[in-house]
């Protein structure tokens, strides 16, 4: 079938006001870190956004009953999952829902348990509330990662230990977990207490071939308070306007995030925002499908250029996101000093691994949600800095 939208259109997006793109001084940096892509939002979404500002009519505005409808239809046809309208609580972006959650259920000083290398904000909202961190570091082996259940099961005992947050799919190792892990995760942290909370903003980009699993889908049947955290705002690339839903069929622990939302006067999402959603999940469909299948071409071609160009950089299997996880060990030990010489030398802006937790080192992550060819200029100023150390013979 033919393409209807064009992920291959280069857009200037500096002087945009873009965290990405206007950050650096240097108007030579290209850069592909933060995680926001290089595409506009779907048309039907843009669209939808027109005709509400068209109106004029900004006054205070309440959450429409068609928001619940799309989330209901969306976890129903993009994840196979039926979500109650009572299961759903609306409220700010991801990080201050996250951070709602924790402040709800744990008091300053208690511990909880992230698995390294995990998105960088994790540690942030541990730190932000006052937490205590547990790291449960996933296992890398022969080229990919899994679960130390083992060391799960012993910080999981720990009385202090109250809360597990969870990213899946995992950003930035890109794994979409499996049922049965997830399962696993459930059968842990409900003999232990320990309630779990998945953030699920790159639920929506697991590449085909493999499958999300919602944590609420999984942990069914495990006596077990936890709650599933939704977005649209990665998929659609909505990051300027935040918004996030919590999932859960505990009513009362709605109930608890809600007042705290209130006590934070964060509970009302901005219309706008609402409305993106809305919009999204109504009429995104088309675009998310071709957005997929862009950024396996995208994946497909990073690990070609590897083969060819990179070979000693280990490209870890993508299963999820747009952020590839890249073993570069073997060209420099240290990652965040990798990704100062690309910086200063090649003018490439990448994501050192050791953001992400010390068992990030040695690893970089790249934003690969972006037009081939941009995606190409990124991968060629790799292949300098490689080509150059390779000549020093060091
Ligand atoms: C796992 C994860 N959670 C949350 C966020 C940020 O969400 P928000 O911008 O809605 O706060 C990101 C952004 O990259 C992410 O990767």
């Amino acid at each position: 079938m033919a393409e209807k939208y064009d992920f291959d259109e280069i857009i200037d997006r500096r002087g945009t006001d873009s965290v990405k793109w206007d950050l650096a001084q240097d108007p030579e940096v290209l850069p592909m870190w933060v995680a926001d892509m290089d595409f506009r939002t779907a048309p039907e979404i843009t669209e939808a956004l027109i005709n509400k500002v068209s109106g004029g009519l900004f006054g205070y505005g309440s959450i429409p009953e068609n928001f619940y409808e799309s989330i209901i239809g969306w976890w129903r046809d993009v994840h196979h999952f039926t979500v109650r309208r009572e299961w759903i609580l609306a409220g700010p972006g991801m990080i201050p829902t996250l951070s709602a959650i924790v402040r709800t259920f744990l008091k300053p000083g208690e511990s909880m348990i992230i698995q390294p290398p995990v998105y960088n904000h994790f540690f942030t909202v541990i730190e932000n509330c006052g937490m205590h961190l547990v790291k449960n570091n996933l296992i890398f082996e022969n080229g990919d990662y899994k679960i130390d259940f083992e060391d799960l099961e012993t910080k999981a005992a720990d009385p202090g230990t109250k809360l597990l947050l969870l990213c899946n799919p995992h950003n930035p190792v890109g794994k979409a977990w499996q049922k049965k892990e997830l399962e696993k995760i459930a059968e842990i942290c409900s003999r232990h207490e320990v309630m779990v909370v998945s953030d699920e903003i790159h639920a929506d980009l697991v590449l085909k071939g493999h499958q999300h699993h919602p944590f609420v889908g999984a942990a069914e049947g495990y006596a077990l308070r936890h709650i599933t955290c939704g977005s649209p705002c990665k998929t659609f690339n909505l990051a300027s306007l935040p918004i996030a839903y919590s999932i859960s069929p505990d009513l009362q622990v709605l109930e608890r995030i809600r007042k705290t939302l209130e006590m934070q006067e964060t509970a009302y999402p901005n219309p706008l925002a609402a409305e993106a959603l809305i919009a999204a999940y109504t009429n995104g469909r088309a675009w998310l499908e071709e957005l997929k299948d862009y950024l396996a071409g995208n994946f497909e071609y990073l690990q070609q250029f590897c083969t060819e160009y990179l070979p000693e950089v280990l490209v870890i299997p993508l299963q999820a996101t747009y952020l590839v996880w890249l073993d570069c060990s073997a060209l420099n030990e240290d990652s965040a000093g990798l990704t100062k010489i690309l910086l200063d030398e090649e003018k490439l802006w990448l994501n050192p691994g050791t953001m992400y937790g010390e068992s990030g080192e040695g690893f970089i992550r790249i934003n690969i949600a972006c037009p081939r060819e941009l995606l190409s200029w990124g991968l060629s100023r790799l292949r300098n800095y490689r080509n150059r150390k390779v000549a020093a013979g060091s």
